[in-house]
């Protein structure tokens, strides 16, 4: 189905609060929790790793997705998959084998994604076609939330027509708020990650704001 899905990402949360922010955000309409795995390598910040997804996971009734941010990715594939991730997404830019990855991924029983920094062409993920579930369109270069989006509007549009009637979902993460939404679901996206324009103005203890902030994207 092609209902717009939104992904509120917990890099925007209170990070001492995981648990109580997850339910917030889905009973305020979430439809997946977008995990941010970032190891100070790959992309110049730290974030967290499986311990902490598993913590999470018991807090979330949808889709965890699992963004990896991290290089190598293979040796800790079955980790985050333990950890209870539905999607694991890892960087086409991450190594020399994302064919193998995502085989990888596919076989710990995981949804297999592959996200494209904004540098990085449409055709390099040609070839992946039969083996991805999603396709993540980062509209920021990764590693912080809160940056100014970059229009990606042509590379969506080129995916769109190479994924054809396959089931592929394609993610935007980076940037969305009420006025660039439109403009990725215009060119094909169905998954919007979304981390300051959901959280801001919000808490545990206020969670309306975030309804509202999910209605307005
Ligand atoms: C960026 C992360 C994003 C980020 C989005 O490296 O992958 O998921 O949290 O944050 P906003 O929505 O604030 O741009
Ligand atoms: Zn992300």
């Amino acid at each position: 189905d092609r209902k717009i899905k939104i992904a509120p990402s917990i890099l925007a949360a209170d990070f001492a609060n995981f648990g109580a922010e997850c339910q917030a955000i889905e009973a305020q309409g979430a439809d997946w929790v977008h995990v941010d795995v970032m190891d100070g390598h790959f992309v110049p910040n730290i974030t967290f790793g499986p311990a902490t997804c598993a913590a999470i996971r018991p807090h979330v009734q949808g889709v965890m997705d699992v963004h990896l941010m991290i290089a190598p990715v293979d040796p800790y594939v079955e980790a985050f998959a333990n950890a209870g991730a539905d999607v694991i997404t890892a960087h086409v830019e991450a190594g020399p084998h994302i064919h193998r990855t995502l085989q990888a991924i596919r076989g710990a029983g995981a949804k297999a994604g592959v996200a494209l920094n904004p540098g990085t062409p449409a055709g390099a993920v040609a070839e992946l076609m039969d083996m991805v579930d999603l396709i993540c369109v980062m509209t920021v270069n990764p590693g912080f939330g809160g940056q100014k989006f970059i229009d990606m509007t042509a590379k969506i549009r080129a995916l769109r027509g190479m994924i054809g009637d396959r089931p592929i979902h394609i993610e935007i993460d980076g940037g969305v708020d009420p006025s660039t939404a439109p403009l990725v679901v215009q060119a094909g996206a169905d998954v919007l990650v979304a981390g300051s324009a959901v959280f801001k103005g919000g808490s545990v203890s206020h969670p309306d704001a975030y309804g509202s902030n999910i209605r307005a994207i």
